[in-house]
């Protein structure tokens, strides 16, 4: 069931049904979540249940704001507070030891925990109304089954999960693409996931030089399991290949003007910046906006859409080697892995 977000009655069912131990579709800035009482080991596994998602992939704790870092967090290294000053609320999420015995499910046994204080309102407004009754924060994965494509809107979440799931409705997400991931525990920021806040930013504000997670493997001790940092994953049902403007103009010249049509309907589905020349009438085409930001907003929705058009194919135009497309170009190559 959709409710709207921006009702208080919607806002009180969603903290009843977390009470309750129930799930809740939960609209973040980034993307969708599939929530529950972080404090609630039984809550927590049906997440897990409902996904596919093995339970020792950690999720991520959602708080209403930095009060609550205290009840999941051990300590909280100086780098991070700066960082929780800054880009709190917002799409950054930093991993911290966790309080030994405190959301064990949600950190799938891991001594770290995942935690990030989203800025949406409905995502606010829900966690306010839990935080007043003492529940201290929600773990909430990306609302799509495990490996699958995250979901932007109320409706992707009712298409994963059917209409017994009570989904909060708070339109398309602003941001597009998952959190950026910060360990802080190894001493200094370590990148685990990009996102809409570049190492740049992170490096900035704490002073301290941004490792990345292929650095940090080849040291002594490997990073947890991240599903979001699997090769293969955000994976729509069709085939995706990453190509330059050039290989793609020269694919399509050679399937030529049927390209793309079986029984009528399109095979092949197209995503570039670049105009090309010659693009079949067969073949669904979308134009991926310049601005890596307005690129990274519709990401999801497009790989989604030529899901539902029954597409075999998707031929994606490489996005461009600049650290602000970091994050659609993680994702698009996870797609086609
Ligand atoms: O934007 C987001 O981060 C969205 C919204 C709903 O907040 N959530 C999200 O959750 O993307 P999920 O579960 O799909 O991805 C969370 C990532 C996973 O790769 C997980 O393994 C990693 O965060 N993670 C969570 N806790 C961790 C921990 N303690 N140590 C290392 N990685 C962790
Ligand atoms: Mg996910």
């Amino acid at each position: 069931m959709i409710l709207p977000g921006d009702s208080p009655e919607s806002i009180a069912a969603a903290a009843e049904r977390i009470r309750g131990g129930g799930l809740l579709g939960l609209p973040t800035e980034t993307v969708y979540g599939l929530a529950a009482n972080a404090d609630n080991d039984r809550a927590v596994a049906h997440i897990f249940k409902a996904k596919g998602r093995p339970a020792d992939h950690p999720l991520i704790v959602h708080v209403a704001n930095a009060s609550a870092v205290a009840h999941y967090a051990l300590v909280v290294p100086e780098f991070a507070e700066q960082l929780i000053k800054v880009f709190w609320p917002g799409p950054l999420t930093l991993i911290l030891p966790r309080r030994p015995g405190v959301a064990n499910a949600a950190a799938g046994g891991n001594p770290t925990i995942g935690l990030r204080c989203p800025s949406h309102p409905v995502a606010q407004a829900v966690l306010k109304a839990l935080l007043h009754d003492a529940v201290w924060g929600l773990a909430a994965p990306s609302a799509n089954q495990f490996g699958r494509v995250s979901p932007t809107t109320a409706a992707h979440v009712q298409g994963e999960f059917g209409d017994e799931l009570l989904i909060l409705d708070g339109g398309a997400c602003s941001v597009g693409i998952e959190s950026t991931i910060i360990d802080c525990t190894r001493g200094r920021p370590v990148l685990l996931r990009p996102g809409a806040i570049t190492p740049e930013q992170v490096q900035v504000i704490c002073g301290l030089q941004v490792q990345s997670k292929e650095a940090l493997e080849t040291m002594a001790s490997p990073a947890p399991k991240a599903s979001g940092t699997l090769d293969s994953h955000y994976a729509p049902h069709a085939t995706v290949r990453l190509m330059t403007a050039k290989e793609l103009q020269k694919a399509l010249t050679l399937l030529g003007s049927d390209a793309g049509q079986s029984d009528g309907r399109p095979s092949i589905a197209l995503y570039c910046r670049t105009p090309l020349a010659t693009v079949s009438r067969h073949v669904l085409y979308r134009r991926m906006p310049a601005d890596a930001a307005r690129a990274a907003q519709q990401l999801f929705a497009v790989l989604r859409e030529c899901d539902a058009h029954g597409v075999k194919l998707i031929w994606i135009e490489t996005p461009p080697e600049t650290p602000e497309w970091d994050g659609v170009r993680d994702r698009l190559q996870r797609a086609a892995g």
